[in-house]
This record gives structure tokens, sequence and C-alpha cells, in this order.
């Protein structure tokens, strides 16, 4: 059945001259059949640069976004129109707006997991690959407001030394991984390396190794001497590290860590995308050239490890 559907997208993609990006936490299924794979900052790199007219966006609302800023040009499809990203949704661009006029003097920097508008009110944009990198370019004397993940936030404040304002935004899959769940882990494989995403909350990043982004886990790992690691982000995870480190063993700090909104993303979906030419993501012109200042400083900035 796979096997008829995939060839199918093999086929319209040809014909329809497309690429299919898609994200570290898609189905194993659909990872398999992307041109390419990566994290947030991977994937807009790569949307940046292909000659690709369409671009098949296997992700959510806010990566597609990013690909539509970035390349103005190309058609931008998001397989599932409700693929959304709910840290995304925490802060308004009014919201932001406020936050400015109580802070006149600070430069903002957005994560990528926001909403285009909240990039047009934000003087930068960064990953969580390249945050802190971001953070320390900045100069010393400046405050920085940083939103809307409060636990990227204090990981980029801890890192930098730098005091952050931070707008109390989380990503509702990361805090369902507990204390208790890498405490529990650690203690059944406790040879493990714990790599843990920056989005956990701050007790479960205490118990960790690493923290890292879903692309730093990758390469992490392939550089590795070690056999065993528990995992403490999005399931999907575990897909490309056991694909591309056989020799090791995956193991997730907890089964609940699914993201329900990259999981909307199946391989009918996909026929269905390149078929009718779904959903396409386009962002108002006045919009996405505000929001393009933040993030043509995003893809610069080559993160260090
Ligand atoms: P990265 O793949 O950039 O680490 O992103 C994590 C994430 O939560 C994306 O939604
Ligand atoms: Fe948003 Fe979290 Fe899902 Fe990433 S994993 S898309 S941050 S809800």
């Amino acid at each position: 059945m796979n096997e008829r559907v995939i060839k199918k997208i093999e086929s319209l993609k040809e014909r329809r001259k497309a690429v299919i990006l898609a994200h570290n936490y898609q189905a194993g299924e659909i990872q398999d059949l992307a041109d390419f794979t990566g994290d947030s900052l991977g994937l807009s790199i790569l949307a940046a640069q292909t000659d690709a007219q369409i671009i098949v966006f296997c992700g959510v609302r806010f990566m597609a976004e990013t690909a539509a800023i970035l390349c103005p040009d190309k058609k931008v499809l998001l397989p599932e129109k409700s693929a959304g990203c709910p840290m995304a949704d925490m802060i308004t661009a009014e919201q932001l707006i406020k936050l400015k006029q109580e802070n006149p003097d600070a430069l903002v920097v957005c994560y990528v997991n926001s909403t285009a508008d909240v990039k047009a009110e934000s003087d930068y944009c960064c990953t969580s690959a390249n945050a802190v990198e971001l953070v320390n370019s900045l100069p010393a004397d400046k405050r920085i407001i940083f939103v809307p993940d409060q636990h990227l936030g204090r990981f980029v404040a801890e890192r930098t030394g730098r005091d952050l304002i931070l707008w109390p935004g989380y990503c509702t899959t990361h805090v369902r991984i507990t204390e208790d769940d890498i405490r529990k882990a650690k203690a059944k494989y406790p040879d493990a390396v714990v790599l843990a995403h920056p989005e956990c909350s701050e007790p479960v990043k205490e118990l960790a190794d690493e923290l890292l982004s879903t692309g730093q886990m990758l390469k992490f790992a392939a550089r590795s001497e070690a056999k065993r690691f528990i995992v403490a982000t999005e399931i999907g995870i575990i897909h490309a590290l056991k694909k591309q480190n056989p020799r090791a063993e995956f193991y997730p700090a907890s089964e609940r860590a699914v993201c329900p909104n990259m999981k909307k993303i199946t391989l009918d979906k996909v026929v269905s995308s390149l078929e009718d030419m779904q959903y396409e993501i386009t962002v108002p012109e006045q919009i996405r050239t505000r929001a393009k200042k933040s993030l043509d400083r995003m893809v610069e900035v080559l993160p260090t490890r």
C-alpha cells in the first residue's frame, strides 16, 4: 500500500518539479520519502537555496511560512492546513508591540516558532541551533526581549550571561517530558548519554548531558563513542537517529512527547498536496518584507555545534 503511494508521490514530484522538505519530528515514512530532512535552521537554509519552484513542507505552519517569507518567488505548500504550533500562537503581534512599548530600548529576538506577524515586529529571528550565537552577536549594552519560548530563553540567558526579558510561552509537547521520566530512564540505562532539547523544562535540562537542537542531536550522536542515548525531545527524531546511527541505541525519554501537529502530515496528504497544489502558504507583502529582515539574519548566523 505504502509503496504504491510513495511511487505516486515520486512521479507527482517529478511532474511538478517539486522538492519535499521534512522536519525531524515527522513520521518515519515522511522523513524517508523527503528529499531533505533537518531541523528548523537547516530546512530554512535549504528552502532559501533550492532551485525547485515548488516546496512541499512537511512540518508545521511557521516552517512553511518561513520558507514563503524567504522565497517569495516559490510556491510553498503545507499538506495539512491545520498543522500549527501552539507555542507560536502564544504571543500575538499586539502583545509584542505592548512589550516593546514597555521596554523601548530593547532589541527583540524571536524564536522561529512564531507567526509571521510576530517576526515582522522583531529585530532578529533565531532557531534553537543558533539562538546563543545570535544573542552573543548583539551589542552587550542592549537589553533583549526574547519571545515566545521561556525555556529556550532561559537556556540562552544562561549560556550568554545576558539578562533577557522573557515571554511565558512554551512547547506543549516538550513540557510533557518530566524530571521523573529522565530519572527513570537514567536508572534503566545508567551508561546512556542524555540529550535534551532546549525547549524542555529547566529541571529536565538540568539532568541532561547535552542541550541540542534536533539537527545538533544528529551530529552529536554521529560523532559520539557512546552506545546508548536517552532522548528528551519529540519522538520523531528517534527514527532519524536510528537510521543514521545503526550501531547505537536510542530511547525516548517519554513516549508522551508526541507533537500532534507534526503528525498531521500523512502520505495521503502529501499526494493531495502535490495533486491539488494545496495548501499554499502566503504572507502579505508588507508583513513579509519586515519579517524577512529578521529571518535574513537567522540564516546567516551559523551555530558553533
Ligand atoms: P529544531 O528542529 O530546530 O530543534 O526545532 C524544534 C521544534 O520544536 C520545531 O518545532
Ligand atoms: Fe510547536 Fe512544540 Fe510541536 Fe515544535 S514540537 S511544532 S514547538 S508544539
